[in-house]
C-alpha cells in the first residue's frame, strides 16, 4: 500500500525540460510549418468540422457522464470546463468563428506537424484518428512520409465515439494519401508493423492505455514519442489551461513509464504552452 503511495507521488514529478516552439525548432535545424498562407486550411473545414462536432450531442452527453469521477476529485473543472461545453451547446450563436487564422485546431495542427517534420520521418503512425484532421495535417506537411494512422472502426465505447463514416474524413476530403489501420491501438497485430520514425500518441487517453501504447510502441519508435496531452495541474495552472480527465491519464502514465524506463530516451520536452510532450531517443 504505501508502496503503491510512494509510486504515484512520484508520478506527479516533472520529468520535461520545457522549451519554446520556436527554440526546438531552431535547435533541429528545421522551419514552422504553415498549412494557412498554402490554402490547405479553409474557413469552410473549420466550418464544416465545427458543425459535425456540434451534431454529436448524445457523445458528448455521454463523455460528461464519464467525467463524473475526475470532478468529484476536480470540482473546478465543472467551471473550467463543463459549463463552458453546456452553454455553447445551448448559444447556437457562441464558438462559431471559423477564422483559420485564429483557429486553435490549426495553430495546434501546425506545431504538431512543425515538430513531427523536425525529425524528417521517412514513415509516422498517428494513434487516434478521429476526423482525421491531424492526419492530413502530417501528410500535407510532410508529403515525403508514409502516414500511418490507427483508430478501431466502431467507437462506441471509446473516448470521442464518431461515425464510421466520419473517422478520416478530413484526409479524404483533401485527396491526401494517408494509410488507415482499423484497429485499437492495442491490439494491432505488433509483430507485423514496421518501425516508424515518429509516433504520435492520441488514442484513448486513459491511464491503461496510454501506459500500453508507449509500452507497444517504444521500441517501434526510431526517433521521437509526440504524446499529446501531457498537462500537468501545474503546468496547467501556470499557463491557465483547463486540467482535465483527458490530461490525467496521460501525465501519470508518461510519467510511471520513465521511471520504469530511465535510459530509454535521451531528451524529454514540453513545448511550452502547449500540450505536447515529446520523448526523444
Ligand atoms: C482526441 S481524438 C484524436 C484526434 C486526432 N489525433 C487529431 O488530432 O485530429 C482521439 C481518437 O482516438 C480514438 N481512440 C480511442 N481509443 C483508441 C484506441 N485504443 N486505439 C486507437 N484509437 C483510439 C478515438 O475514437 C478518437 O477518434
Amino acid at each position: 500500500m504505501i508502496v503503491i503511495l510512494l509510486m504515484q507521488m512520484q508520478y506527479t514529478l516533472e520529468f520535461m525540460k520545457i522549451i519554446k516552439f520556436e527554440e526546438f525548432l531552431k535547435q533541429q535545424g528545421s522551419d514552422p510549418i504553415n498549412l494557412v498562407s498554402n490554402g490547405f486550411f479553409l474557413n469552410s473545414d473549420i466550418q464544416t468540422l465545427f458543425d459535425k462536432d456540434r451534431s454529436s450531442f448524445v457523445s458528448k452527453v455521454e463523455k460528461l457522464i464519464s467525467y463524473f469521477p475526475f470532478v468529484v476529485r476536480h470540482p473546478q473543472f465543472i467551471i473550467d470546463f463543463i459549463l463552458p461545453q453546456i452553454i455553447s451547446s445551448i448559444d447556437t450563436s457562441s464558438n462559431t468563428n471559423s477564422d483559420v487564422k485564429e483557429s486553435e485546431t490549426v495553430k495546434k495542427c501546425e506545431i504538431k506537424a512543425g515538430i513531427a517534420n523536425s525529425f524528417k520521418p521517412s514513415r509516422m503512425l498517428e494513434i487516434g484518428t478521429s476526423y482525421g484532421v491531424a492526419a492530413a495535417s502530417f501528410k500535407k506537411a510532410m508529403p515525403y512520409c508514409e502516414v500511418y494512422t490507427v483508430c478501431p472502426r466502431l467507437t462506441a465505447g471509446y473516448n470521442n465515439p464518431l461515425e464510421e463514416s466520419n473517422i478520416g474524413y478530413f484526409y479524404r476530403e483533401k485527396g491526401l494519401k494517408v494509410i488507415q489501420l482499423w484497429s485499437d491501438s492495442t491490439k494491432l497485430d505488433f509483430s507485423k508493423l514496421p518501425v516508424f520514425d515518429v509516433v504520435y500518441i492520441d488514442g484513448n487517453h486513459s491511464f491503461e492505455y496510454v501506459y500500453k501504447d508507449l509500452s507497444n510502441f517504444a521500441n517501434l519508435t526510431r526517433k521521437c514519442i509526440i504524446l499529446d496531452d501531457y498537462v500537468s495541474k501545474k503546468i496547467a495552472n501556470k499557463y491557465n489551461m483547463v486540467y482535465g480527465p483527458w490530461n490525467e491519464g496521460v501525465v501519470n502514465a508518461v510519467n510511471k513509464f520513465l521511471i520504469e524506463n530511465p535510459d530509454m530516451f535521451r531528451e524529454k520536452y514540453l513545448i511550452e504552452g502547449t500540450p505536447y510532450c515529446l520523448l526523444i531517443k
